[in-house]
């Protein structure tokens, strides 16, 4: 019997890439997105890149009734949550709207599903939730804590909720995934990161001072403790961590219930300089940029241990950095206005 996941925030940079590789994988998606940060243009070239038509509700999940609506609809087997807000610096700024869109959206869904006996949730979290850690790599079983912004909070509040519905629920089971800073695009250049506005994080930056929207990059800070000064993070495919999330789903309906972590990153770390020097090679011209005072929050440096998803999932990263920043490159070429062209 084929299953039906439930995708919210589907149209979303990593929902995106995952909804493919669930179909890829057999699986099918019924996607629930209100397009906030996000295009409709997305499910064309999903459909497009899948060669199959795909189901959305354009639904809000801070509205519990229609949410409710969708499970009514459909045989749901397991949900993927990808939708939430994920801006640092505004979550800082508008605390509430991220405490109230992402908490109560979780807390639908759950009840959702509760209520339709729908047992199985994997939920998007981050390698913010370490706080400001100084042994590397991150394990999952390293203490949490000490974040900076309010965005990170709701990851953090959220993975206890989980914690806690699983202690009272013996058949639910839960998979969190801490993302380490995803990279790349499909290799068809036909989706990636679409971000609003002015780009926060490293690579859509990049590539736009690359094609010329932007002047130059920002190095936030040249005097970290690190080998040549500027932050190491660790970088992995979003095509990986889409896979991720299909072994994720494998593992759960191996029946295994209860809460687990797993991190997913590349396991290896990147300065700033070296992710610029990687920009460089498959741009094929020098990347502008001038070093300028540390971003407040930041960490010197961020990279995971991925032994447990590599042993339980039977996940591993397959795609190097001079390919993420080359799918990044195709993407952002291809695509200069991101879904607007
Ligand atoms: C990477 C490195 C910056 C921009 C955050 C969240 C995380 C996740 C991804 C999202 C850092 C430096 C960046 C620039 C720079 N959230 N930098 N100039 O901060 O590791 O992670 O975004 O959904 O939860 O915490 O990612 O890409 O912002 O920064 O020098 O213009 O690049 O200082 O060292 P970060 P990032």
């Amino acid at each position: 019997m084929i299953k039906t996941i439930l995708v919210t925030g589907g149209t979303g940079y990593i929902g995106s890439h995952t909804v493919l590789d669930l179909i890829k994988n057999g699986y099918r998606v019924v996607i629930l997105d209100d397009f906030s940060n996000s295009s409709p243009k997305v499910l064309e070239q999903l459909e497009k890149l899948a060669g199959e038509s795909i189901s959305l509700y354009n639904v809000d999940l801070k509205d519990a009734k229609q949410v409710e609506a969708v499970f009514a609809a459909e045989e749901i087997d397991a949900v993927i949550n990808f939708a939430g807000y994920k801006a640092v610096g505004e979550s800082v700024e508008q605390p509430l709207k991220y405490y109230e869109n992402n908490l109560i959206g979780l807390i639908n869904l759950v009840k959702a599903m509760q209520e339709f006996a729908v047992k199985k949730l994997i939920f998007s979290s981050s390698a913010t939730v370490y706080g400001q850690p100084e042994i590397m790599p991150l394990k999952e079983s390293d203490p949490i804590g000490n974040v900076t912004n309010p965005y990170g909070r709701t990851k953090l509040i959220i993975e206890e909720i989980l914690t806690d519905i699983c202690a009272a629920n013996e058949d639910f089971g839960v998979v969190t995934l801490r993302y380490f800073n995803p990279l790349g695009a499909d290799e068809s250049g036909e989706i990636g990161e679409d971000p609003n506005g002015i780009p926060n994080n490293l690579a859509p930056y990049i590539t736009q001072v690359a094609i010329g929207k932007l002047e130059k990059l920002s190095v936030f800070g040249g005097d970290y403790p690190t080998e040549d000064g500027t932050c190491i993070r660790d970088y992995v495919h979003v095509a990986d961590l889409a896979a991720g999330h299909t072994k994720a789903l494998d593992y759960l309906f191996q029946d295994n219930q209860g809460y687990e972590i797993f991190n997913l990153g590349s396991g290896v770390g990147y300065s700033v300089y070296q992710i610029i020097d990687n920009f460089e090679k498959v741009v094929g011209r020098p990347i502008p940029y001038q070093v300028v005072g540390r971003r407040a929050g930041d960490i010197p440096v961020s990279y995971a241990a991925i032994d447990k998803a590599k042993a339980v999932l039977n996940w591993s990263p397959t795609k190097d950095i001079g390919i993420m920043c080359a799918d990044t490159w195709r993407w952002q070429q291809k695509h200069p206005n991101g879904f607007q062209d």
